[in-house]
Order: structure tokens, then C-alpha cells, then sequence
């Protein structure tokens, strides 16, 4: 079955074609550069800006895979969470190519996406695992029992890690979405000369927090005279450090809590390299098996959408053809795969 996949649930428009036999085909990914200015995503701009990518990106990606639309068994596309109107546009679109193919199409679950995700590398994991998953709307950490089986366990009670990252970033002066350049700054900082707190580290639980860390941030920020590249880039590399540390004491303990022999680490935040380095230690001491994606496909993509969709619709999932989408989803929502 090969399924077109259409992610547009915030400001990247994400294009794929997934075969169920031969794997991804193409992919095409748009990273909206509109917002950047202002500081976060504008909503209007997002629509409008999808609404603009969104055929020549199908065009092209079909292309790239040497098919037409006529070649098309699937589509699959974003239906939440996310930006209502953004949304609407992937999901609208999907629809009615989906009507007038006379092919089968699917809402898929934003976050199943990201959780799915490392299952298009060579060496995916199998089920049950362990998930943290980590983006700019969310932290979690998640038992899989397997698809669409989901149990929540640890959750953010603020900010998203992703979140933090962009808004330490702003107060650096970096452009949004920071997390990636704050990242790269950090490398170049100084790693004594800043410690940052580990929020609730100390308290039993799997719970996150990371407001305070943003305004520890912008104290620090505050209280230095001289705000030159060497100082941000110490700030950088402490805040790193701390939502890293964060990130990896929580991990060890939702390992020890539920023995997972794995662990799948998804969602935009996946890609930084000092998180990737600290869970490798982790799991290594813990004998552990640990997947992730390509950064390509940690942040939001068409493939994971493509992927997701096509497990649902070869178990004989598809949407009706009235258009439905979900800003507001928690993973929990999702119904387990019909497997017969
Ligand atoms: O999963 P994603 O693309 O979109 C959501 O579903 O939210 O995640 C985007 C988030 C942004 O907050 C972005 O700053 C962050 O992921 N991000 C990173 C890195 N790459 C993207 N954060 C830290 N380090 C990175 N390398
Ligand atoms: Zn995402």
C-alpha cells in the first residue's frame, strides 16, 4: 500500500510517500520562515503560508518518487493537535484527494507520528518500549504497549522542554524556533562558569517542569552586565545542561519503574545532540536499547504521518467524509490498532 502523508499542524508543511513494502519513497518538508520575527508561530500566517507549499510540495514529492497521484492507495494526514487552521488545511486537502482518488484516507494523531518515527530507520525497535517525547507542545514519558496502546506516565506540568528551549532562546536574541541554534551556541560555552537547577529532580515521580528554568534564564540573563556571544553561549550551554540532566535522571527512573528494555526518544527536541549523548550513556549502563529517528524526521515531517497512517489503514481504518480536526488531542486518545 503506498500512502501519501500530509503533515501541516504548526509551521512545517511535511510531504512523504510511504510504501508498506518498500519503505519511504520521498519526502519533502517546508520549515516556514514567516514567524521568525515575531517570536513564535502566528497562526494566520501558518494557514496561509501551508495554503501556499502545500500542492507544489505534493508535486514534487510524487516526482521525486517517479508516481502521479493515480498511483496514490492512501492518504493520510494530521488531524491534532495543533493550530485549528493549520490543521484544516492538511486535513481538508487530504480529504478531498482522498474523495476524489476513491482511495481511503486517515486522521492520524500528531504525536503517534513522532512516537512512530523511528520505526522508518533500518533498525526499528519492537513493542513494548519505553517513550520520552519531547517537542515544542510536549513532554512525556509513555509506556507502548503496542500501536495506538499508549499509557501516559510522566507529563510536563508547565512548559513543554521544546518551549524552553524557544523561549531561552529569544532572551539570547536567537530567532525562533531557537532550540537547534541554542544548541549549536552552547557548544561553544564555557562549562563552568554558569550551574542552572534540575527541576524536580528531587521529588518522587515522573512529573517535568521547566518555567522555572526559563526564568532562571532570564535572571541570569538579567544580572550580567555584559551580554556578549562568549556569556550567551555559557547561558546556552547551562541551560542545555540542565533540561539534558533533567531529561536523563527522569529516563533512568521511568526505566527502573517499569523495567522497559527500551527506549524510543521522539518529537523535535530528539534531535539535540547533547540529549542523544546523554541517553546513550544511559541506556548503555542500563542495558538498554535506544532508538531514534534521523533528525530530519525527530522534527515535524510528512513520513511519520505517511508511516502512522498507512499501520491504520492497512488494518482497515478510514475516516468518513465529513473533516474533523483536534487542536487539542492527548495521546491517551488514540484507540488501539485493530489487529482482527
Ligand atoms: O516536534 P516538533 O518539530 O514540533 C512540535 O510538535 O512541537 O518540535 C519542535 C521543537 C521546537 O521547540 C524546537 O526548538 C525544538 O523542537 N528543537 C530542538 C532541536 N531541534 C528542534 N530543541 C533542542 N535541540 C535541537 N537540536
Ligand atoms: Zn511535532
Amino acid at each position: 500500500m503506498r500512502v501519501l502523508g500530509i503533515e501541516t499542524s504548526c509551521d512545517e508543511t511535511g510531504i512523504a510517500i510511504y510504501d508498506s513494502i518498500l519503505g519511504l519513497l520521498s519526502h519533502t518538508v517546508y520549515s516556514q520562515t514567516v514567524h521568525s520575527s515575531f517570536g513564535g508561530v502566528v497562526p494566520e500566517l501558518a494557514s496561509r503560508d501551508h495554503v501556499q507549499k502545500i500542492l507544489p510540495l505534493i508535486e514534487q514529492t510524487l516526482y521525486q518518487a517517479g508516481m502521479t497521484v493515480r498511483d496514490l492507495d492512501g492518504i493520510a494526514y494530521t488531524k491534532g493537535p495543533g493550530l485549528a487552521g493549520a490543521l484544516f488545511i492538511g486535513a481538508m486537502l487530504g480529504r478531498t484527494l482522498g474523495f476524489t482518488l476513491g482511495i481511503p484516507t486517515i486522521g492520524v494523531h500528531h504525536l503517534e507520528g513522532h512516537l512512530l518515527a523511528p520505526f522508518l530507520e533500518p533498525n526499528p525497535p519492537s513493542f513494548p518500549f519505553l517513550a520520552l517525547l519531547v517537542s515544542g507542545g510536549h513532554t512525556e514519558l509513555v509506556t507502548v504497549n503496542e500501536i495506538g496502546d499508549y499509557q501516559l506516565i510522566g507529563d510536563t506540568l508547565d512548559d513543554a522542554v521544546g518551549e524552553a528551549f524557544d523561549k531561552t532562546g529569544k532572551l539570547l536574541g536567537l530567532d525562533y524556533p531557537a532550540g537547534a541554534l541554542l544548541s549549536q551556541l552552547a557548544e561553544k560555552g564555557n562549562v563552568h562558569r554558569f550551574y542552572f537547577p534540575r527541576p524536580m529532580v528531587d521529588r518522587p515521580g515522573l512529573d517535568f517542569s521547566f518555567s522555572g528554568l526559563k526564568t532562571y534564564a532570564a535572571q541570569t540573563v538579567s544580572s550580567c552586565q555584559i551580554l556578549d556571544e562568549q556569556t550567551k553561549a555559557d547561558i546556552a550551554y547551562a541551560f542545555q545542561a540542565a533540561v539534558v540532566d533533567t531529561l536523563t535522571i527522569k529516563c533512568r527512573r521511568a526505566l527502573l519503574e517499569t523495567r522497559a528494555t527500551r527506549l524510543v526518544v521522539a518529537g523535535g527536541v530528539s534531535a539535540n545532540h547533547a540529549l542523544r549523548q546523554s541517553l546513550k550513556t544511559l541506556c548503555q549502563q542500563h542495558h538498554v536499547s535506544l532508538f531514534f529517528s534521523k533528525p530530519i524526521f525527530c522534527t515535524d515531517n510528512g513520513a511519520m504521518i505517511a508511516y502512522a497512517g498507512c499501520q491504520r489503514l492497512i488494518a482497515g481504518e478510514q475516516d468518513g467524509l465529513s473533516v474533523n480536526v483536534y487542536p487539542r488531542l492527548s495521546l491517551t486518545e488514540c484507540t488501539k490498532l485493530y489487529t482482527g
